[in-house]
């Protein structure tokens, strides 16, 4: 398989992460649903959750501190990127509301690719790179809370909100790049996870679970393919974070290890587009990612719809800012 926009130099400069100040325990959730914090642990990782806040909102926060980590001028970004599958309105996007409160004066709009969205839009960003770019602004946020019934056993242990925001630059060192990338959609998986207008969502959890574990593992694999490397060759993994058990059987299948991988979930809970850059953040908290590390981030979501990315990193490597 041929690189296709293998080359474009990419780092990110500053991350930002956004979490509603409520937080919801699985004890919390007993209240509401015949279930327990034994059970939740469990069965998926997760311990509590945060509610509240508005899309937009945890956008614009998490864009901030990104922005502010960067020291790039607002009006220096060319591109706001805005993933996310519950946009304050049908209409407009949230992109522009988010850009506008932010200070950028660029084109704004959102990709809509559920839980797989940032790794998307991280995908979407190295194309405006490859097209001259340089400073692009790419968030993650969701509010799942306004489509998740809290007293349905299956979705009300799951979801949550959230944001994260990376400044991603051209890297013209080309040391920063992305290696491999796949995007995937298989439509005829929509019925196992979706959500009508005005409605909550609708979740076959069992298949949902092999649809990802399946899904993870063969994207994980093109991409490594496009970039004539292996499994070992990868230092961080930042999977979606929906339940710890889909990545530790996807990760069997693989023969990753958990060492290398990133992990939010216990505190947040799925928040969708926001997982993978809450992780990325927290992971350059702890100081757990290098210059030179190949870090794969990995999503998966409604749709069904996948993306995996590799980037060697030449960002920051050190975050004061985390959540
Ligand atoms: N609390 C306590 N018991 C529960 C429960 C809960 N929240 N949910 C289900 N149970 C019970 C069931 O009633 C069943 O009981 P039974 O054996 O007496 O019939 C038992 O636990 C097992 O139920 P099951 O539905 O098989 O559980 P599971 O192991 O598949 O776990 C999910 C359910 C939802 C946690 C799991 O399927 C999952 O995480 N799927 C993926 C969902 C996902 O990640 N979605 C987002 C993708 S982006």
């Amino acid at each position: 398989m041929t690189n296709r926009g293998v080359g474009i130099g990419m780092k990110i400069t500053g991350m930002g992460a956004a979490l509603p100040e409520k937080v919801i325990t699985n004890e919390d959730l007993t209240a509401f649903m015949d279930t327990s914090d034994e059970w939740i642990r469990e069965r998926t990782g997760i311990s509590q959750r945060r509610i509240g806040g508005t899309t937009s909102g945890l956008a614009i926060e998490a864009g901030q501190k990104a922005l502010d980590e960067s020291g790039v001028d607002p009006l220096e970004i060319e591109l706001l990127i805005v993933a996310t599958t519950t946009p304050d309105y049908i209409m407009p996007a949230t992109a522009p509301a988010v850009a506008h409160e932010l200070g950028l004066d660029c084109g704004a709009f959102d990709v809509a690719a559920v839980c797989s969205g940032f790794a998307y839009a991280i995908t979407v960003a190295q194309g405006y790179l490859a097209q001259g770019l340089t400073k692009i602004l790419v968030i993650g946020a969701d509010t799942m809370e306004r489509i998740t019934d809290y007293t349905d056993r299956g979705t009300g242990i799951l979801f949550a909100n959230g944001a994260g925001a990376a400044v991603v630059e051209a890297d013209e060192t080309g040391e920063g790049q992305i290696l491999g990338w796949d995007l995937g959609a298989n439509g005829k998986y929509v019925h196992i996870l979706y959500s009508e207008h005005d409605d909550t969502m609708v979740m076959d959890g069992k298949e949902v679970f092999r649809q990802a574990v399946k899904v993870m593992r063969q994207s994980t694999m093109k991409t490594l393919e496009m970039a004539g490397l292996t499994v070992d060759d990868v230092d961080i993994i930042v999977p979606h974070q929906a339940n710890v058990r889909i990545v530790e059987s996807a990760w069997k299948k693989l023969g990753f290890s958990m060492d290398k991988t990133l992990m939010v979930l216990n505190e947040t809970g799925n928040t969708s587009a926001a997982s993978i850059p809450l992780c990325l953040d927290r992971g350059l908290s702890q100081d757990r990612i290098k210059t030179g590390d190949n870090v794969l981030m990995l999503g998966f979501g409604a749709g069904m719809t996948w993306a995996s990315v590799l980037l060697r990193w030449n960002g920051i490597t050190t975050h004061t800012a985390g959540f």
